[in-house]
């Protein structure tokens, strides 16, 4: 069976999270969007926090939307404003993924995003998903991959 990670990493955390999806037999799709958020700390979680919140997509640069060849699809997604990213949202919006084996993948700084789960509830119910608290603090986090 074929399977594919796609994801989204802003920090690079989820550059950690990918390579050890690699390690367990994984395709790997990162995601980047045409536009990143201010340079500024502040700013940056405005922007991005209320983008999150608001449910909003991002332009993707480049994305390879063809995953006929997959019966398994994992999606990356750090947490923002306990949410999807925009970058995921714009993912999701572009994939159709009824007919396939689908689980999420997020890392957040808390280990949690309660928009996030309320919104999996909702959309995608039955879809296994998982928290890691900062995986490049917390490398052990990884082992809930396995
Ligand atoms: C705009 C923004 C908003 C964030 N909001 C949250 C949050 O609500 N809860 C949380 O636990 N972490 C939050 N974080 C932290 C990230 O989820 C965390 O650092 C994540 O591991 C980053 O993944 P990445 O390095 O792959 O981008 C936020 C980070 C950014 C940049």
């Amino acid at each position: 069976m074929k399977k594919l990670f796609i994801y989204y990493s802003y920090t690079g955390r989820g550059d950690i999270v990918a390579q050890k999806m690699q390690e367990k037999g994984y395709d790997i799709r990162k995601v980047e969007t045409v536009k990143s958020l201010p340079k500024s700390f502040f700013w940056g979680m405005m922007v991005g926090g209320f983008q999150a919140g608001a449910k909003k997509k991002a332009a993707l640069k480049e994305f390879d939307q063809d995953i006929s060849n997959y019966e398994e699809i994992v999606i990356g997604s750090p947490i923002w404003n306990g949410a999807f990213t925009p970058a995921i949202n714009s993912v999701l919006s572009l994939l159709d993924l009824s007919n396939k084996k689908l689980s999420f993948v997020f890392y957040s700084g808390s280990g949690e995003g309660k928009k996030a789960v309320k919104r999996i509830n909702k959309e995608y119910p039955n879809t296994p998903y998982i928290f890691l608290k900062d995986p490049k603090k917390y490398p052990e986090e990884l082992n809930k991959l396995d």
